[in-house]
C-alpha cells in the first residue's frame, strides 16, 4: 500500500519524502491555509521542488491540488484545473464528487488532465468516479467515523473496483491512526493519506519502548570485551 502525505507544507513534504519515502502528496484548502502561503505560491514551490528532486512524472510522485471550491459549473472547474495542472506533470486536480464535478472530471480526463475525485462518502458515489476514468478516488473515512458512521464502504469500493476491473486508485483519506492504516491495507485499499503526526505515531508502540528499556538495561549490565 502506498503512503501519501496530506500536507501543503514543503518542509513536511521534503522530510517525509527523504526520510519515509512517501509516494505522493494530497492537499486541500485547509492545508494551503495552514501553510501560510498564497495558493499559487504553494503550487509553484512544490512544482519547483519536484523538478529539483528529479521526481517529474505522474507515476513517480503524484500531488493533488484542490482548486477554488466555490466553482460550481463544470466549465469553470475545467478552466481552473487547466491553469493549475500546467505547472507540473505530477499535478492531479481534486474535484468534489457532485454532478458538475463529475462532468468536469470526465472532460479533464479526456484531455489528459488527471483527477482525484474527493469528498466521497458512499460506495455509490465511487462508481461513477471509476467509470469516468479518474486517476484517484478519495473516500474520507475520518469524517464518517467522527459522525458515528463506520468506514466499511472502503471494503465495498475495493470489491466493486475489483469485480468490474476499474483502474481508479483508492486513496483512503482523513485517516487518523495506525489501526485505520492497517485495516485499510487489509481491505485492499491502494493508498492512505495522513498528516505527518499520524505516520509518526503509527511507527511507535508502547511495547517497543518497553522492550528497548529492557535491552538497554541488559546492555548496560553486560561486559563488552
Ligand atoms: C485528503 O485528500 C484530504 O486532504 C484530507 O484527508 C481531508 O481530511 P482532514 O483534513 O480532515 O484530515
Amino acid at each position: 500500500m502506498k503512503y501519501f502525505l496530506d500536507s501543503a507544507k514543503l518542509d513536511e513534504i521534503k522530510y517525509a519524502y527523504e526520510n519515509y519515502g512517501i509516494d505522493g502528496v494530497t492537499t486541500n484548502p485547509k492545508h494551503i491555509k495552514l501553510s501560510g502561503k498564497p495558493f499559487m505560491t504553494v503550487v509553484k514551490d512544490i512544482a519547483a521542488w519536484i523538478k529539483e528532486a528529479g521526481l517529474e512524472g505522474m507515476e513517480k510522485f503524484p500531488v493533488s491540488f484542490e482548486i477554488n471550491p466555490h466553482l460550481d459549473k463544470w466549465q469553470d472547474i475545467v478552466e481552473a484545473a487547466k491553469e493549475v495542472s500546467a505547472y507540473s506533470p505530477n499535478y492531479v486536480i481534486k474535484i468534489p464528487c457532485c454532478e458538475q464535478g463529475l462532468i468536469a472530471a470526465r472532460k479533464l480526463e479526456n484531455m489528459g488532465i488527471r483527477t482525484n475525485v474527493t469528498l466521497v462518502f458512499s460506495a455509490s458515489q465511487a462508481i461513477p468516479v471509476a467509470k469516468l476514468g479518474a486517476k484517484f478516488v478519495s473516500p474520507f473515512v475520518g469524517w464518517k467515523e467522527n459522525s458515528g458512521d463506520n468506514a466499511d464502504y472502503i471494503a465495498d469500493i475495493v470489491d466493486i473496483y475489483k469485480n468490474t476491473g476499474y483502474e481508479t486508485e483508492i486513496i483512503v483519506a482523513a485517516v487518523r491512526n495506525g489501526k485505520q492504516i492497517a485495516d485499510f491495507a487489509v481491505m485492499g485499499a491502494d493508498i492512505v493519506t495522513c498528516g505527518l503526526a499520524v505516520y509518526q505515531e503509527s511507527f511507535e508502540h508502547p511495547f517497543t519502548t518497553f522492550g528497548l528499556g529492557i535491552f538497554r538495561d541488559a546492555w548496560d549490565g553486560t561486559a563488552k570485551e
